[in-house]
């Protein structure tokens, strides 16, 4: 009896010393655990004669009362002296200033983007996609451009490879939107609107040329596809882009190996107080490449001339967003100058959409 007083006493003195619940945790095994020491003390009542049993047993029972409820009582004060502490110790100075909430901004070419698919999707085009590193087949074979021409000469291209039997085809860095156009009919294998916005890339440096810029590409093919078609979506186009209700568009005769007709498309515009403004004054900004697709084109991805024709063309995407947001230099966009984009950047809540506005 007296020792499991002894027993009792030690383990409240433990309990009552215990500065963390780690601690506490480990008194509670040492004594209640399933090798505990009054655990194995209660085992043993089993094999204990009835009339010692009568009187361990209580007193057993006993002892494990207490010390669970010293248990209960240390960790409710471990809990508390806790709080104090932490109240002590953390705290806010809810007189300093708040600190300076910084947004990101959209990328005009981004915006753009955005911006050309929603017009586009709102005419019917739905948005494709294709590689940057191309094959020089779909970038120009599939396209009708000869071996021959200046387009596939080093001075223009990157070229990622030399052709030869170890390192497979030739790839390159794709120089226009167009190869996607050749993916796409592959696929479908007859009518369809695609627009397909991306990277292009091209060996060229200057105010307004960057080894790497954006186009989108425009493709519809039907069984009555015409010219007349091409210029109605353009000139829809151009009025939904750059917000005005008229527009002047003047279609100059050229040639892409891959349209035939072509035509270059120049916009008309002027510069009045130091703005460019679209759909007046007289002078001409040339925005796309155009045209009704080569019937060659066509029999590449095996549609029948005969039965199919279609329009495609290619307008360069930063070129557009320079006239429609006056960014002066191509170059610019690619520097990654954060004071640019906070100038000339958009806000996430900006999207365009038909109903509530295209741009800000
Ligand atoms: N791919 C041409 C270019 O990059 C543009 C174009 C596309 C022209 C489609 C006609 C038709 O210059």
């Amino acid at each position: 009896m007296d020792h499991i007083s002894k027993l009792k006493d030690r383990y409240l003195l433990r309990i009552g010393s215990s500065g963390s619940e780690l601690e506490l945790e480990q008194v509670r095994l040492d004594a209640l655990g399933k090798k505990g020491e009054i655990t194995q003390k209660m085992r043993e009542l089993g094999t204990m004669p009835s009339d010692k049993r009568q009187i361990m047993g209580p007193l057993l029972n006993n002892l494990k009362e207490s010390v669970n409820q010293a248990l209960r009582l240390r960790k409710d004060e471990l809990a508390e002296i806790n709080l104090e502490s932490r109240l002590k110790s953390e705290w806010i100075d809810i007189s300093r200033p708040a600190r300076e909430s910084c947004e990101g901004s959209i990328h005009p070419v981004s915006q753009v983007t955005e911006e050309v698919i929603t017009i586009f999707g709102d005419l019917g085009f739905e948005v494709a996609d294709g590689p940057q590193i191309e094959s020089d087949y779909y970038n120009f074979d599939a396209l009708n451009i000869p071996p021959d021409h200046p387009a596939r000469q080093e001075f223009d291209t990157f070229y990622l490879s030399e052709e030869g039997e170890d390192v497979g085809p030739l790839n390159v860095l794709r120089t226009h939107t167009s190869p996607v156009q050749i993916r796409h009919m592959e696929q479908v294998k007859g009518p369809c609107r695609i627009i397909a916005p991306g990277r292009v890339f091209r060996s060229d440096y200057d105010q307004t040329h960057t080894p790497m810029f954006h186009q989108v590409e425009g493709l519809a093919v039907g069984q009555n596809v015409s010219m007349g078609n091409l210029k109605w979506v353009l000139e829809e186009f151009c009025k939904a882009f750059f917000e005005v209700n008229s527009i002047q568009l003047r279609f100059r005769s050229s040639h892409f190996p891959f349209t035939e007709p072509s035509a270059e498309v120049d916009i008309k515009c002027c510069w009045k107080e130091n703005q460019l403004k679209i759909g007046e004054g007289e002078d001409w900004m040339e925005i796309l490449g155009s045209g009704m697709v080569h019937p060659n084109v066509l029999r590449a991805v095996d549609i029948d001339p005969e039965v199919y024709q279609g329009f495609a063309f290619g307008l360069g995407i930063d070129r557009i967003a320079m006239l429609k947001y006056g960014i002066p230099d191509l170059r610019t966009f690619f520097d990654s100058d954060i004071r640019w984009l906070r100038h000339f950047g958009f806000s996430a809540r900006d999207f365009p959409s038909i109903h509530a506005g295209i741009s800000r």
